[in-house]
């Protein structure tokens, strides 16, 4: 359930230099679906990603129904970055059915992309299809892992 007008979710977007294009790209193509705040970096200049996973992991948290989309070279360190901030899940993909499965199934809140990895089609059809899942409530089991895993971080 989003806390934001129209409907609308709210997206906490980052990158660093190597995902600087396609976060412009995807900010671009989503803007009416989305309310994105954009939490930098904001340029191709070299920068460290755990800087804008953790600003992006600390606003969704503080947000709820908001969700995260963090871009680096391969999505792997914005994903290891994001996993150390106590009560996300990170996940990082390559295409449509892991992001959404990664909702569905793990009820991540932050997708991470590798702009090295995969072109804009696929990174606009992965994101897409975060933001259209939600958690399959219908089968208790996902909830048990997911509180499995809360207790990991106890
Ligand atoms: C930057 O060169 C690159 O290491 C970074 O974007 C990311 O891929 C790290 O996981």
């Amino acid at each position: 359930m989003s806390d934001f007008p129209k409907g609308l979710t709210k997206v906490f977007i980052g990158s660093d230099h190597a995902g600087f294009e396609l976060k412009q790209k995807l900010i671009e193509r989503f803007q009416k679906l989305v309310i994105f705040e954009d939490c930098g970096t904001n340029s191709t200049e070299s920068c460290d990603y755990p800087v804008f996973a953790k600003a992006v992991s600390e606003k969704v948290l503080k947000s709820p129904g908001a969700l995260g989309l963090l871009i680096c070279g391969t999505g792997i360190g914005m994903s290891i970055a994001a996993n150390k901030v106590k009560g996300i899940r990170a996940a990082c993909v390559s295409e449509a059915f892991s992001a959404k499965m990664a909702r569905e199934h793990n009820d991540a809140q932050i997708l991470c992309l590798g702009a090295r990895v995969i072109g804009e089609e696929k990174a606009a059809e992965s994101f897409k299809a975060f933001l259209d899942a939600k958690l399959d409530t219908t089968n208790p089991r996902h909830q048990r892992r997911i509180e499995l895993m809360k207790e990991m971080e106890k």
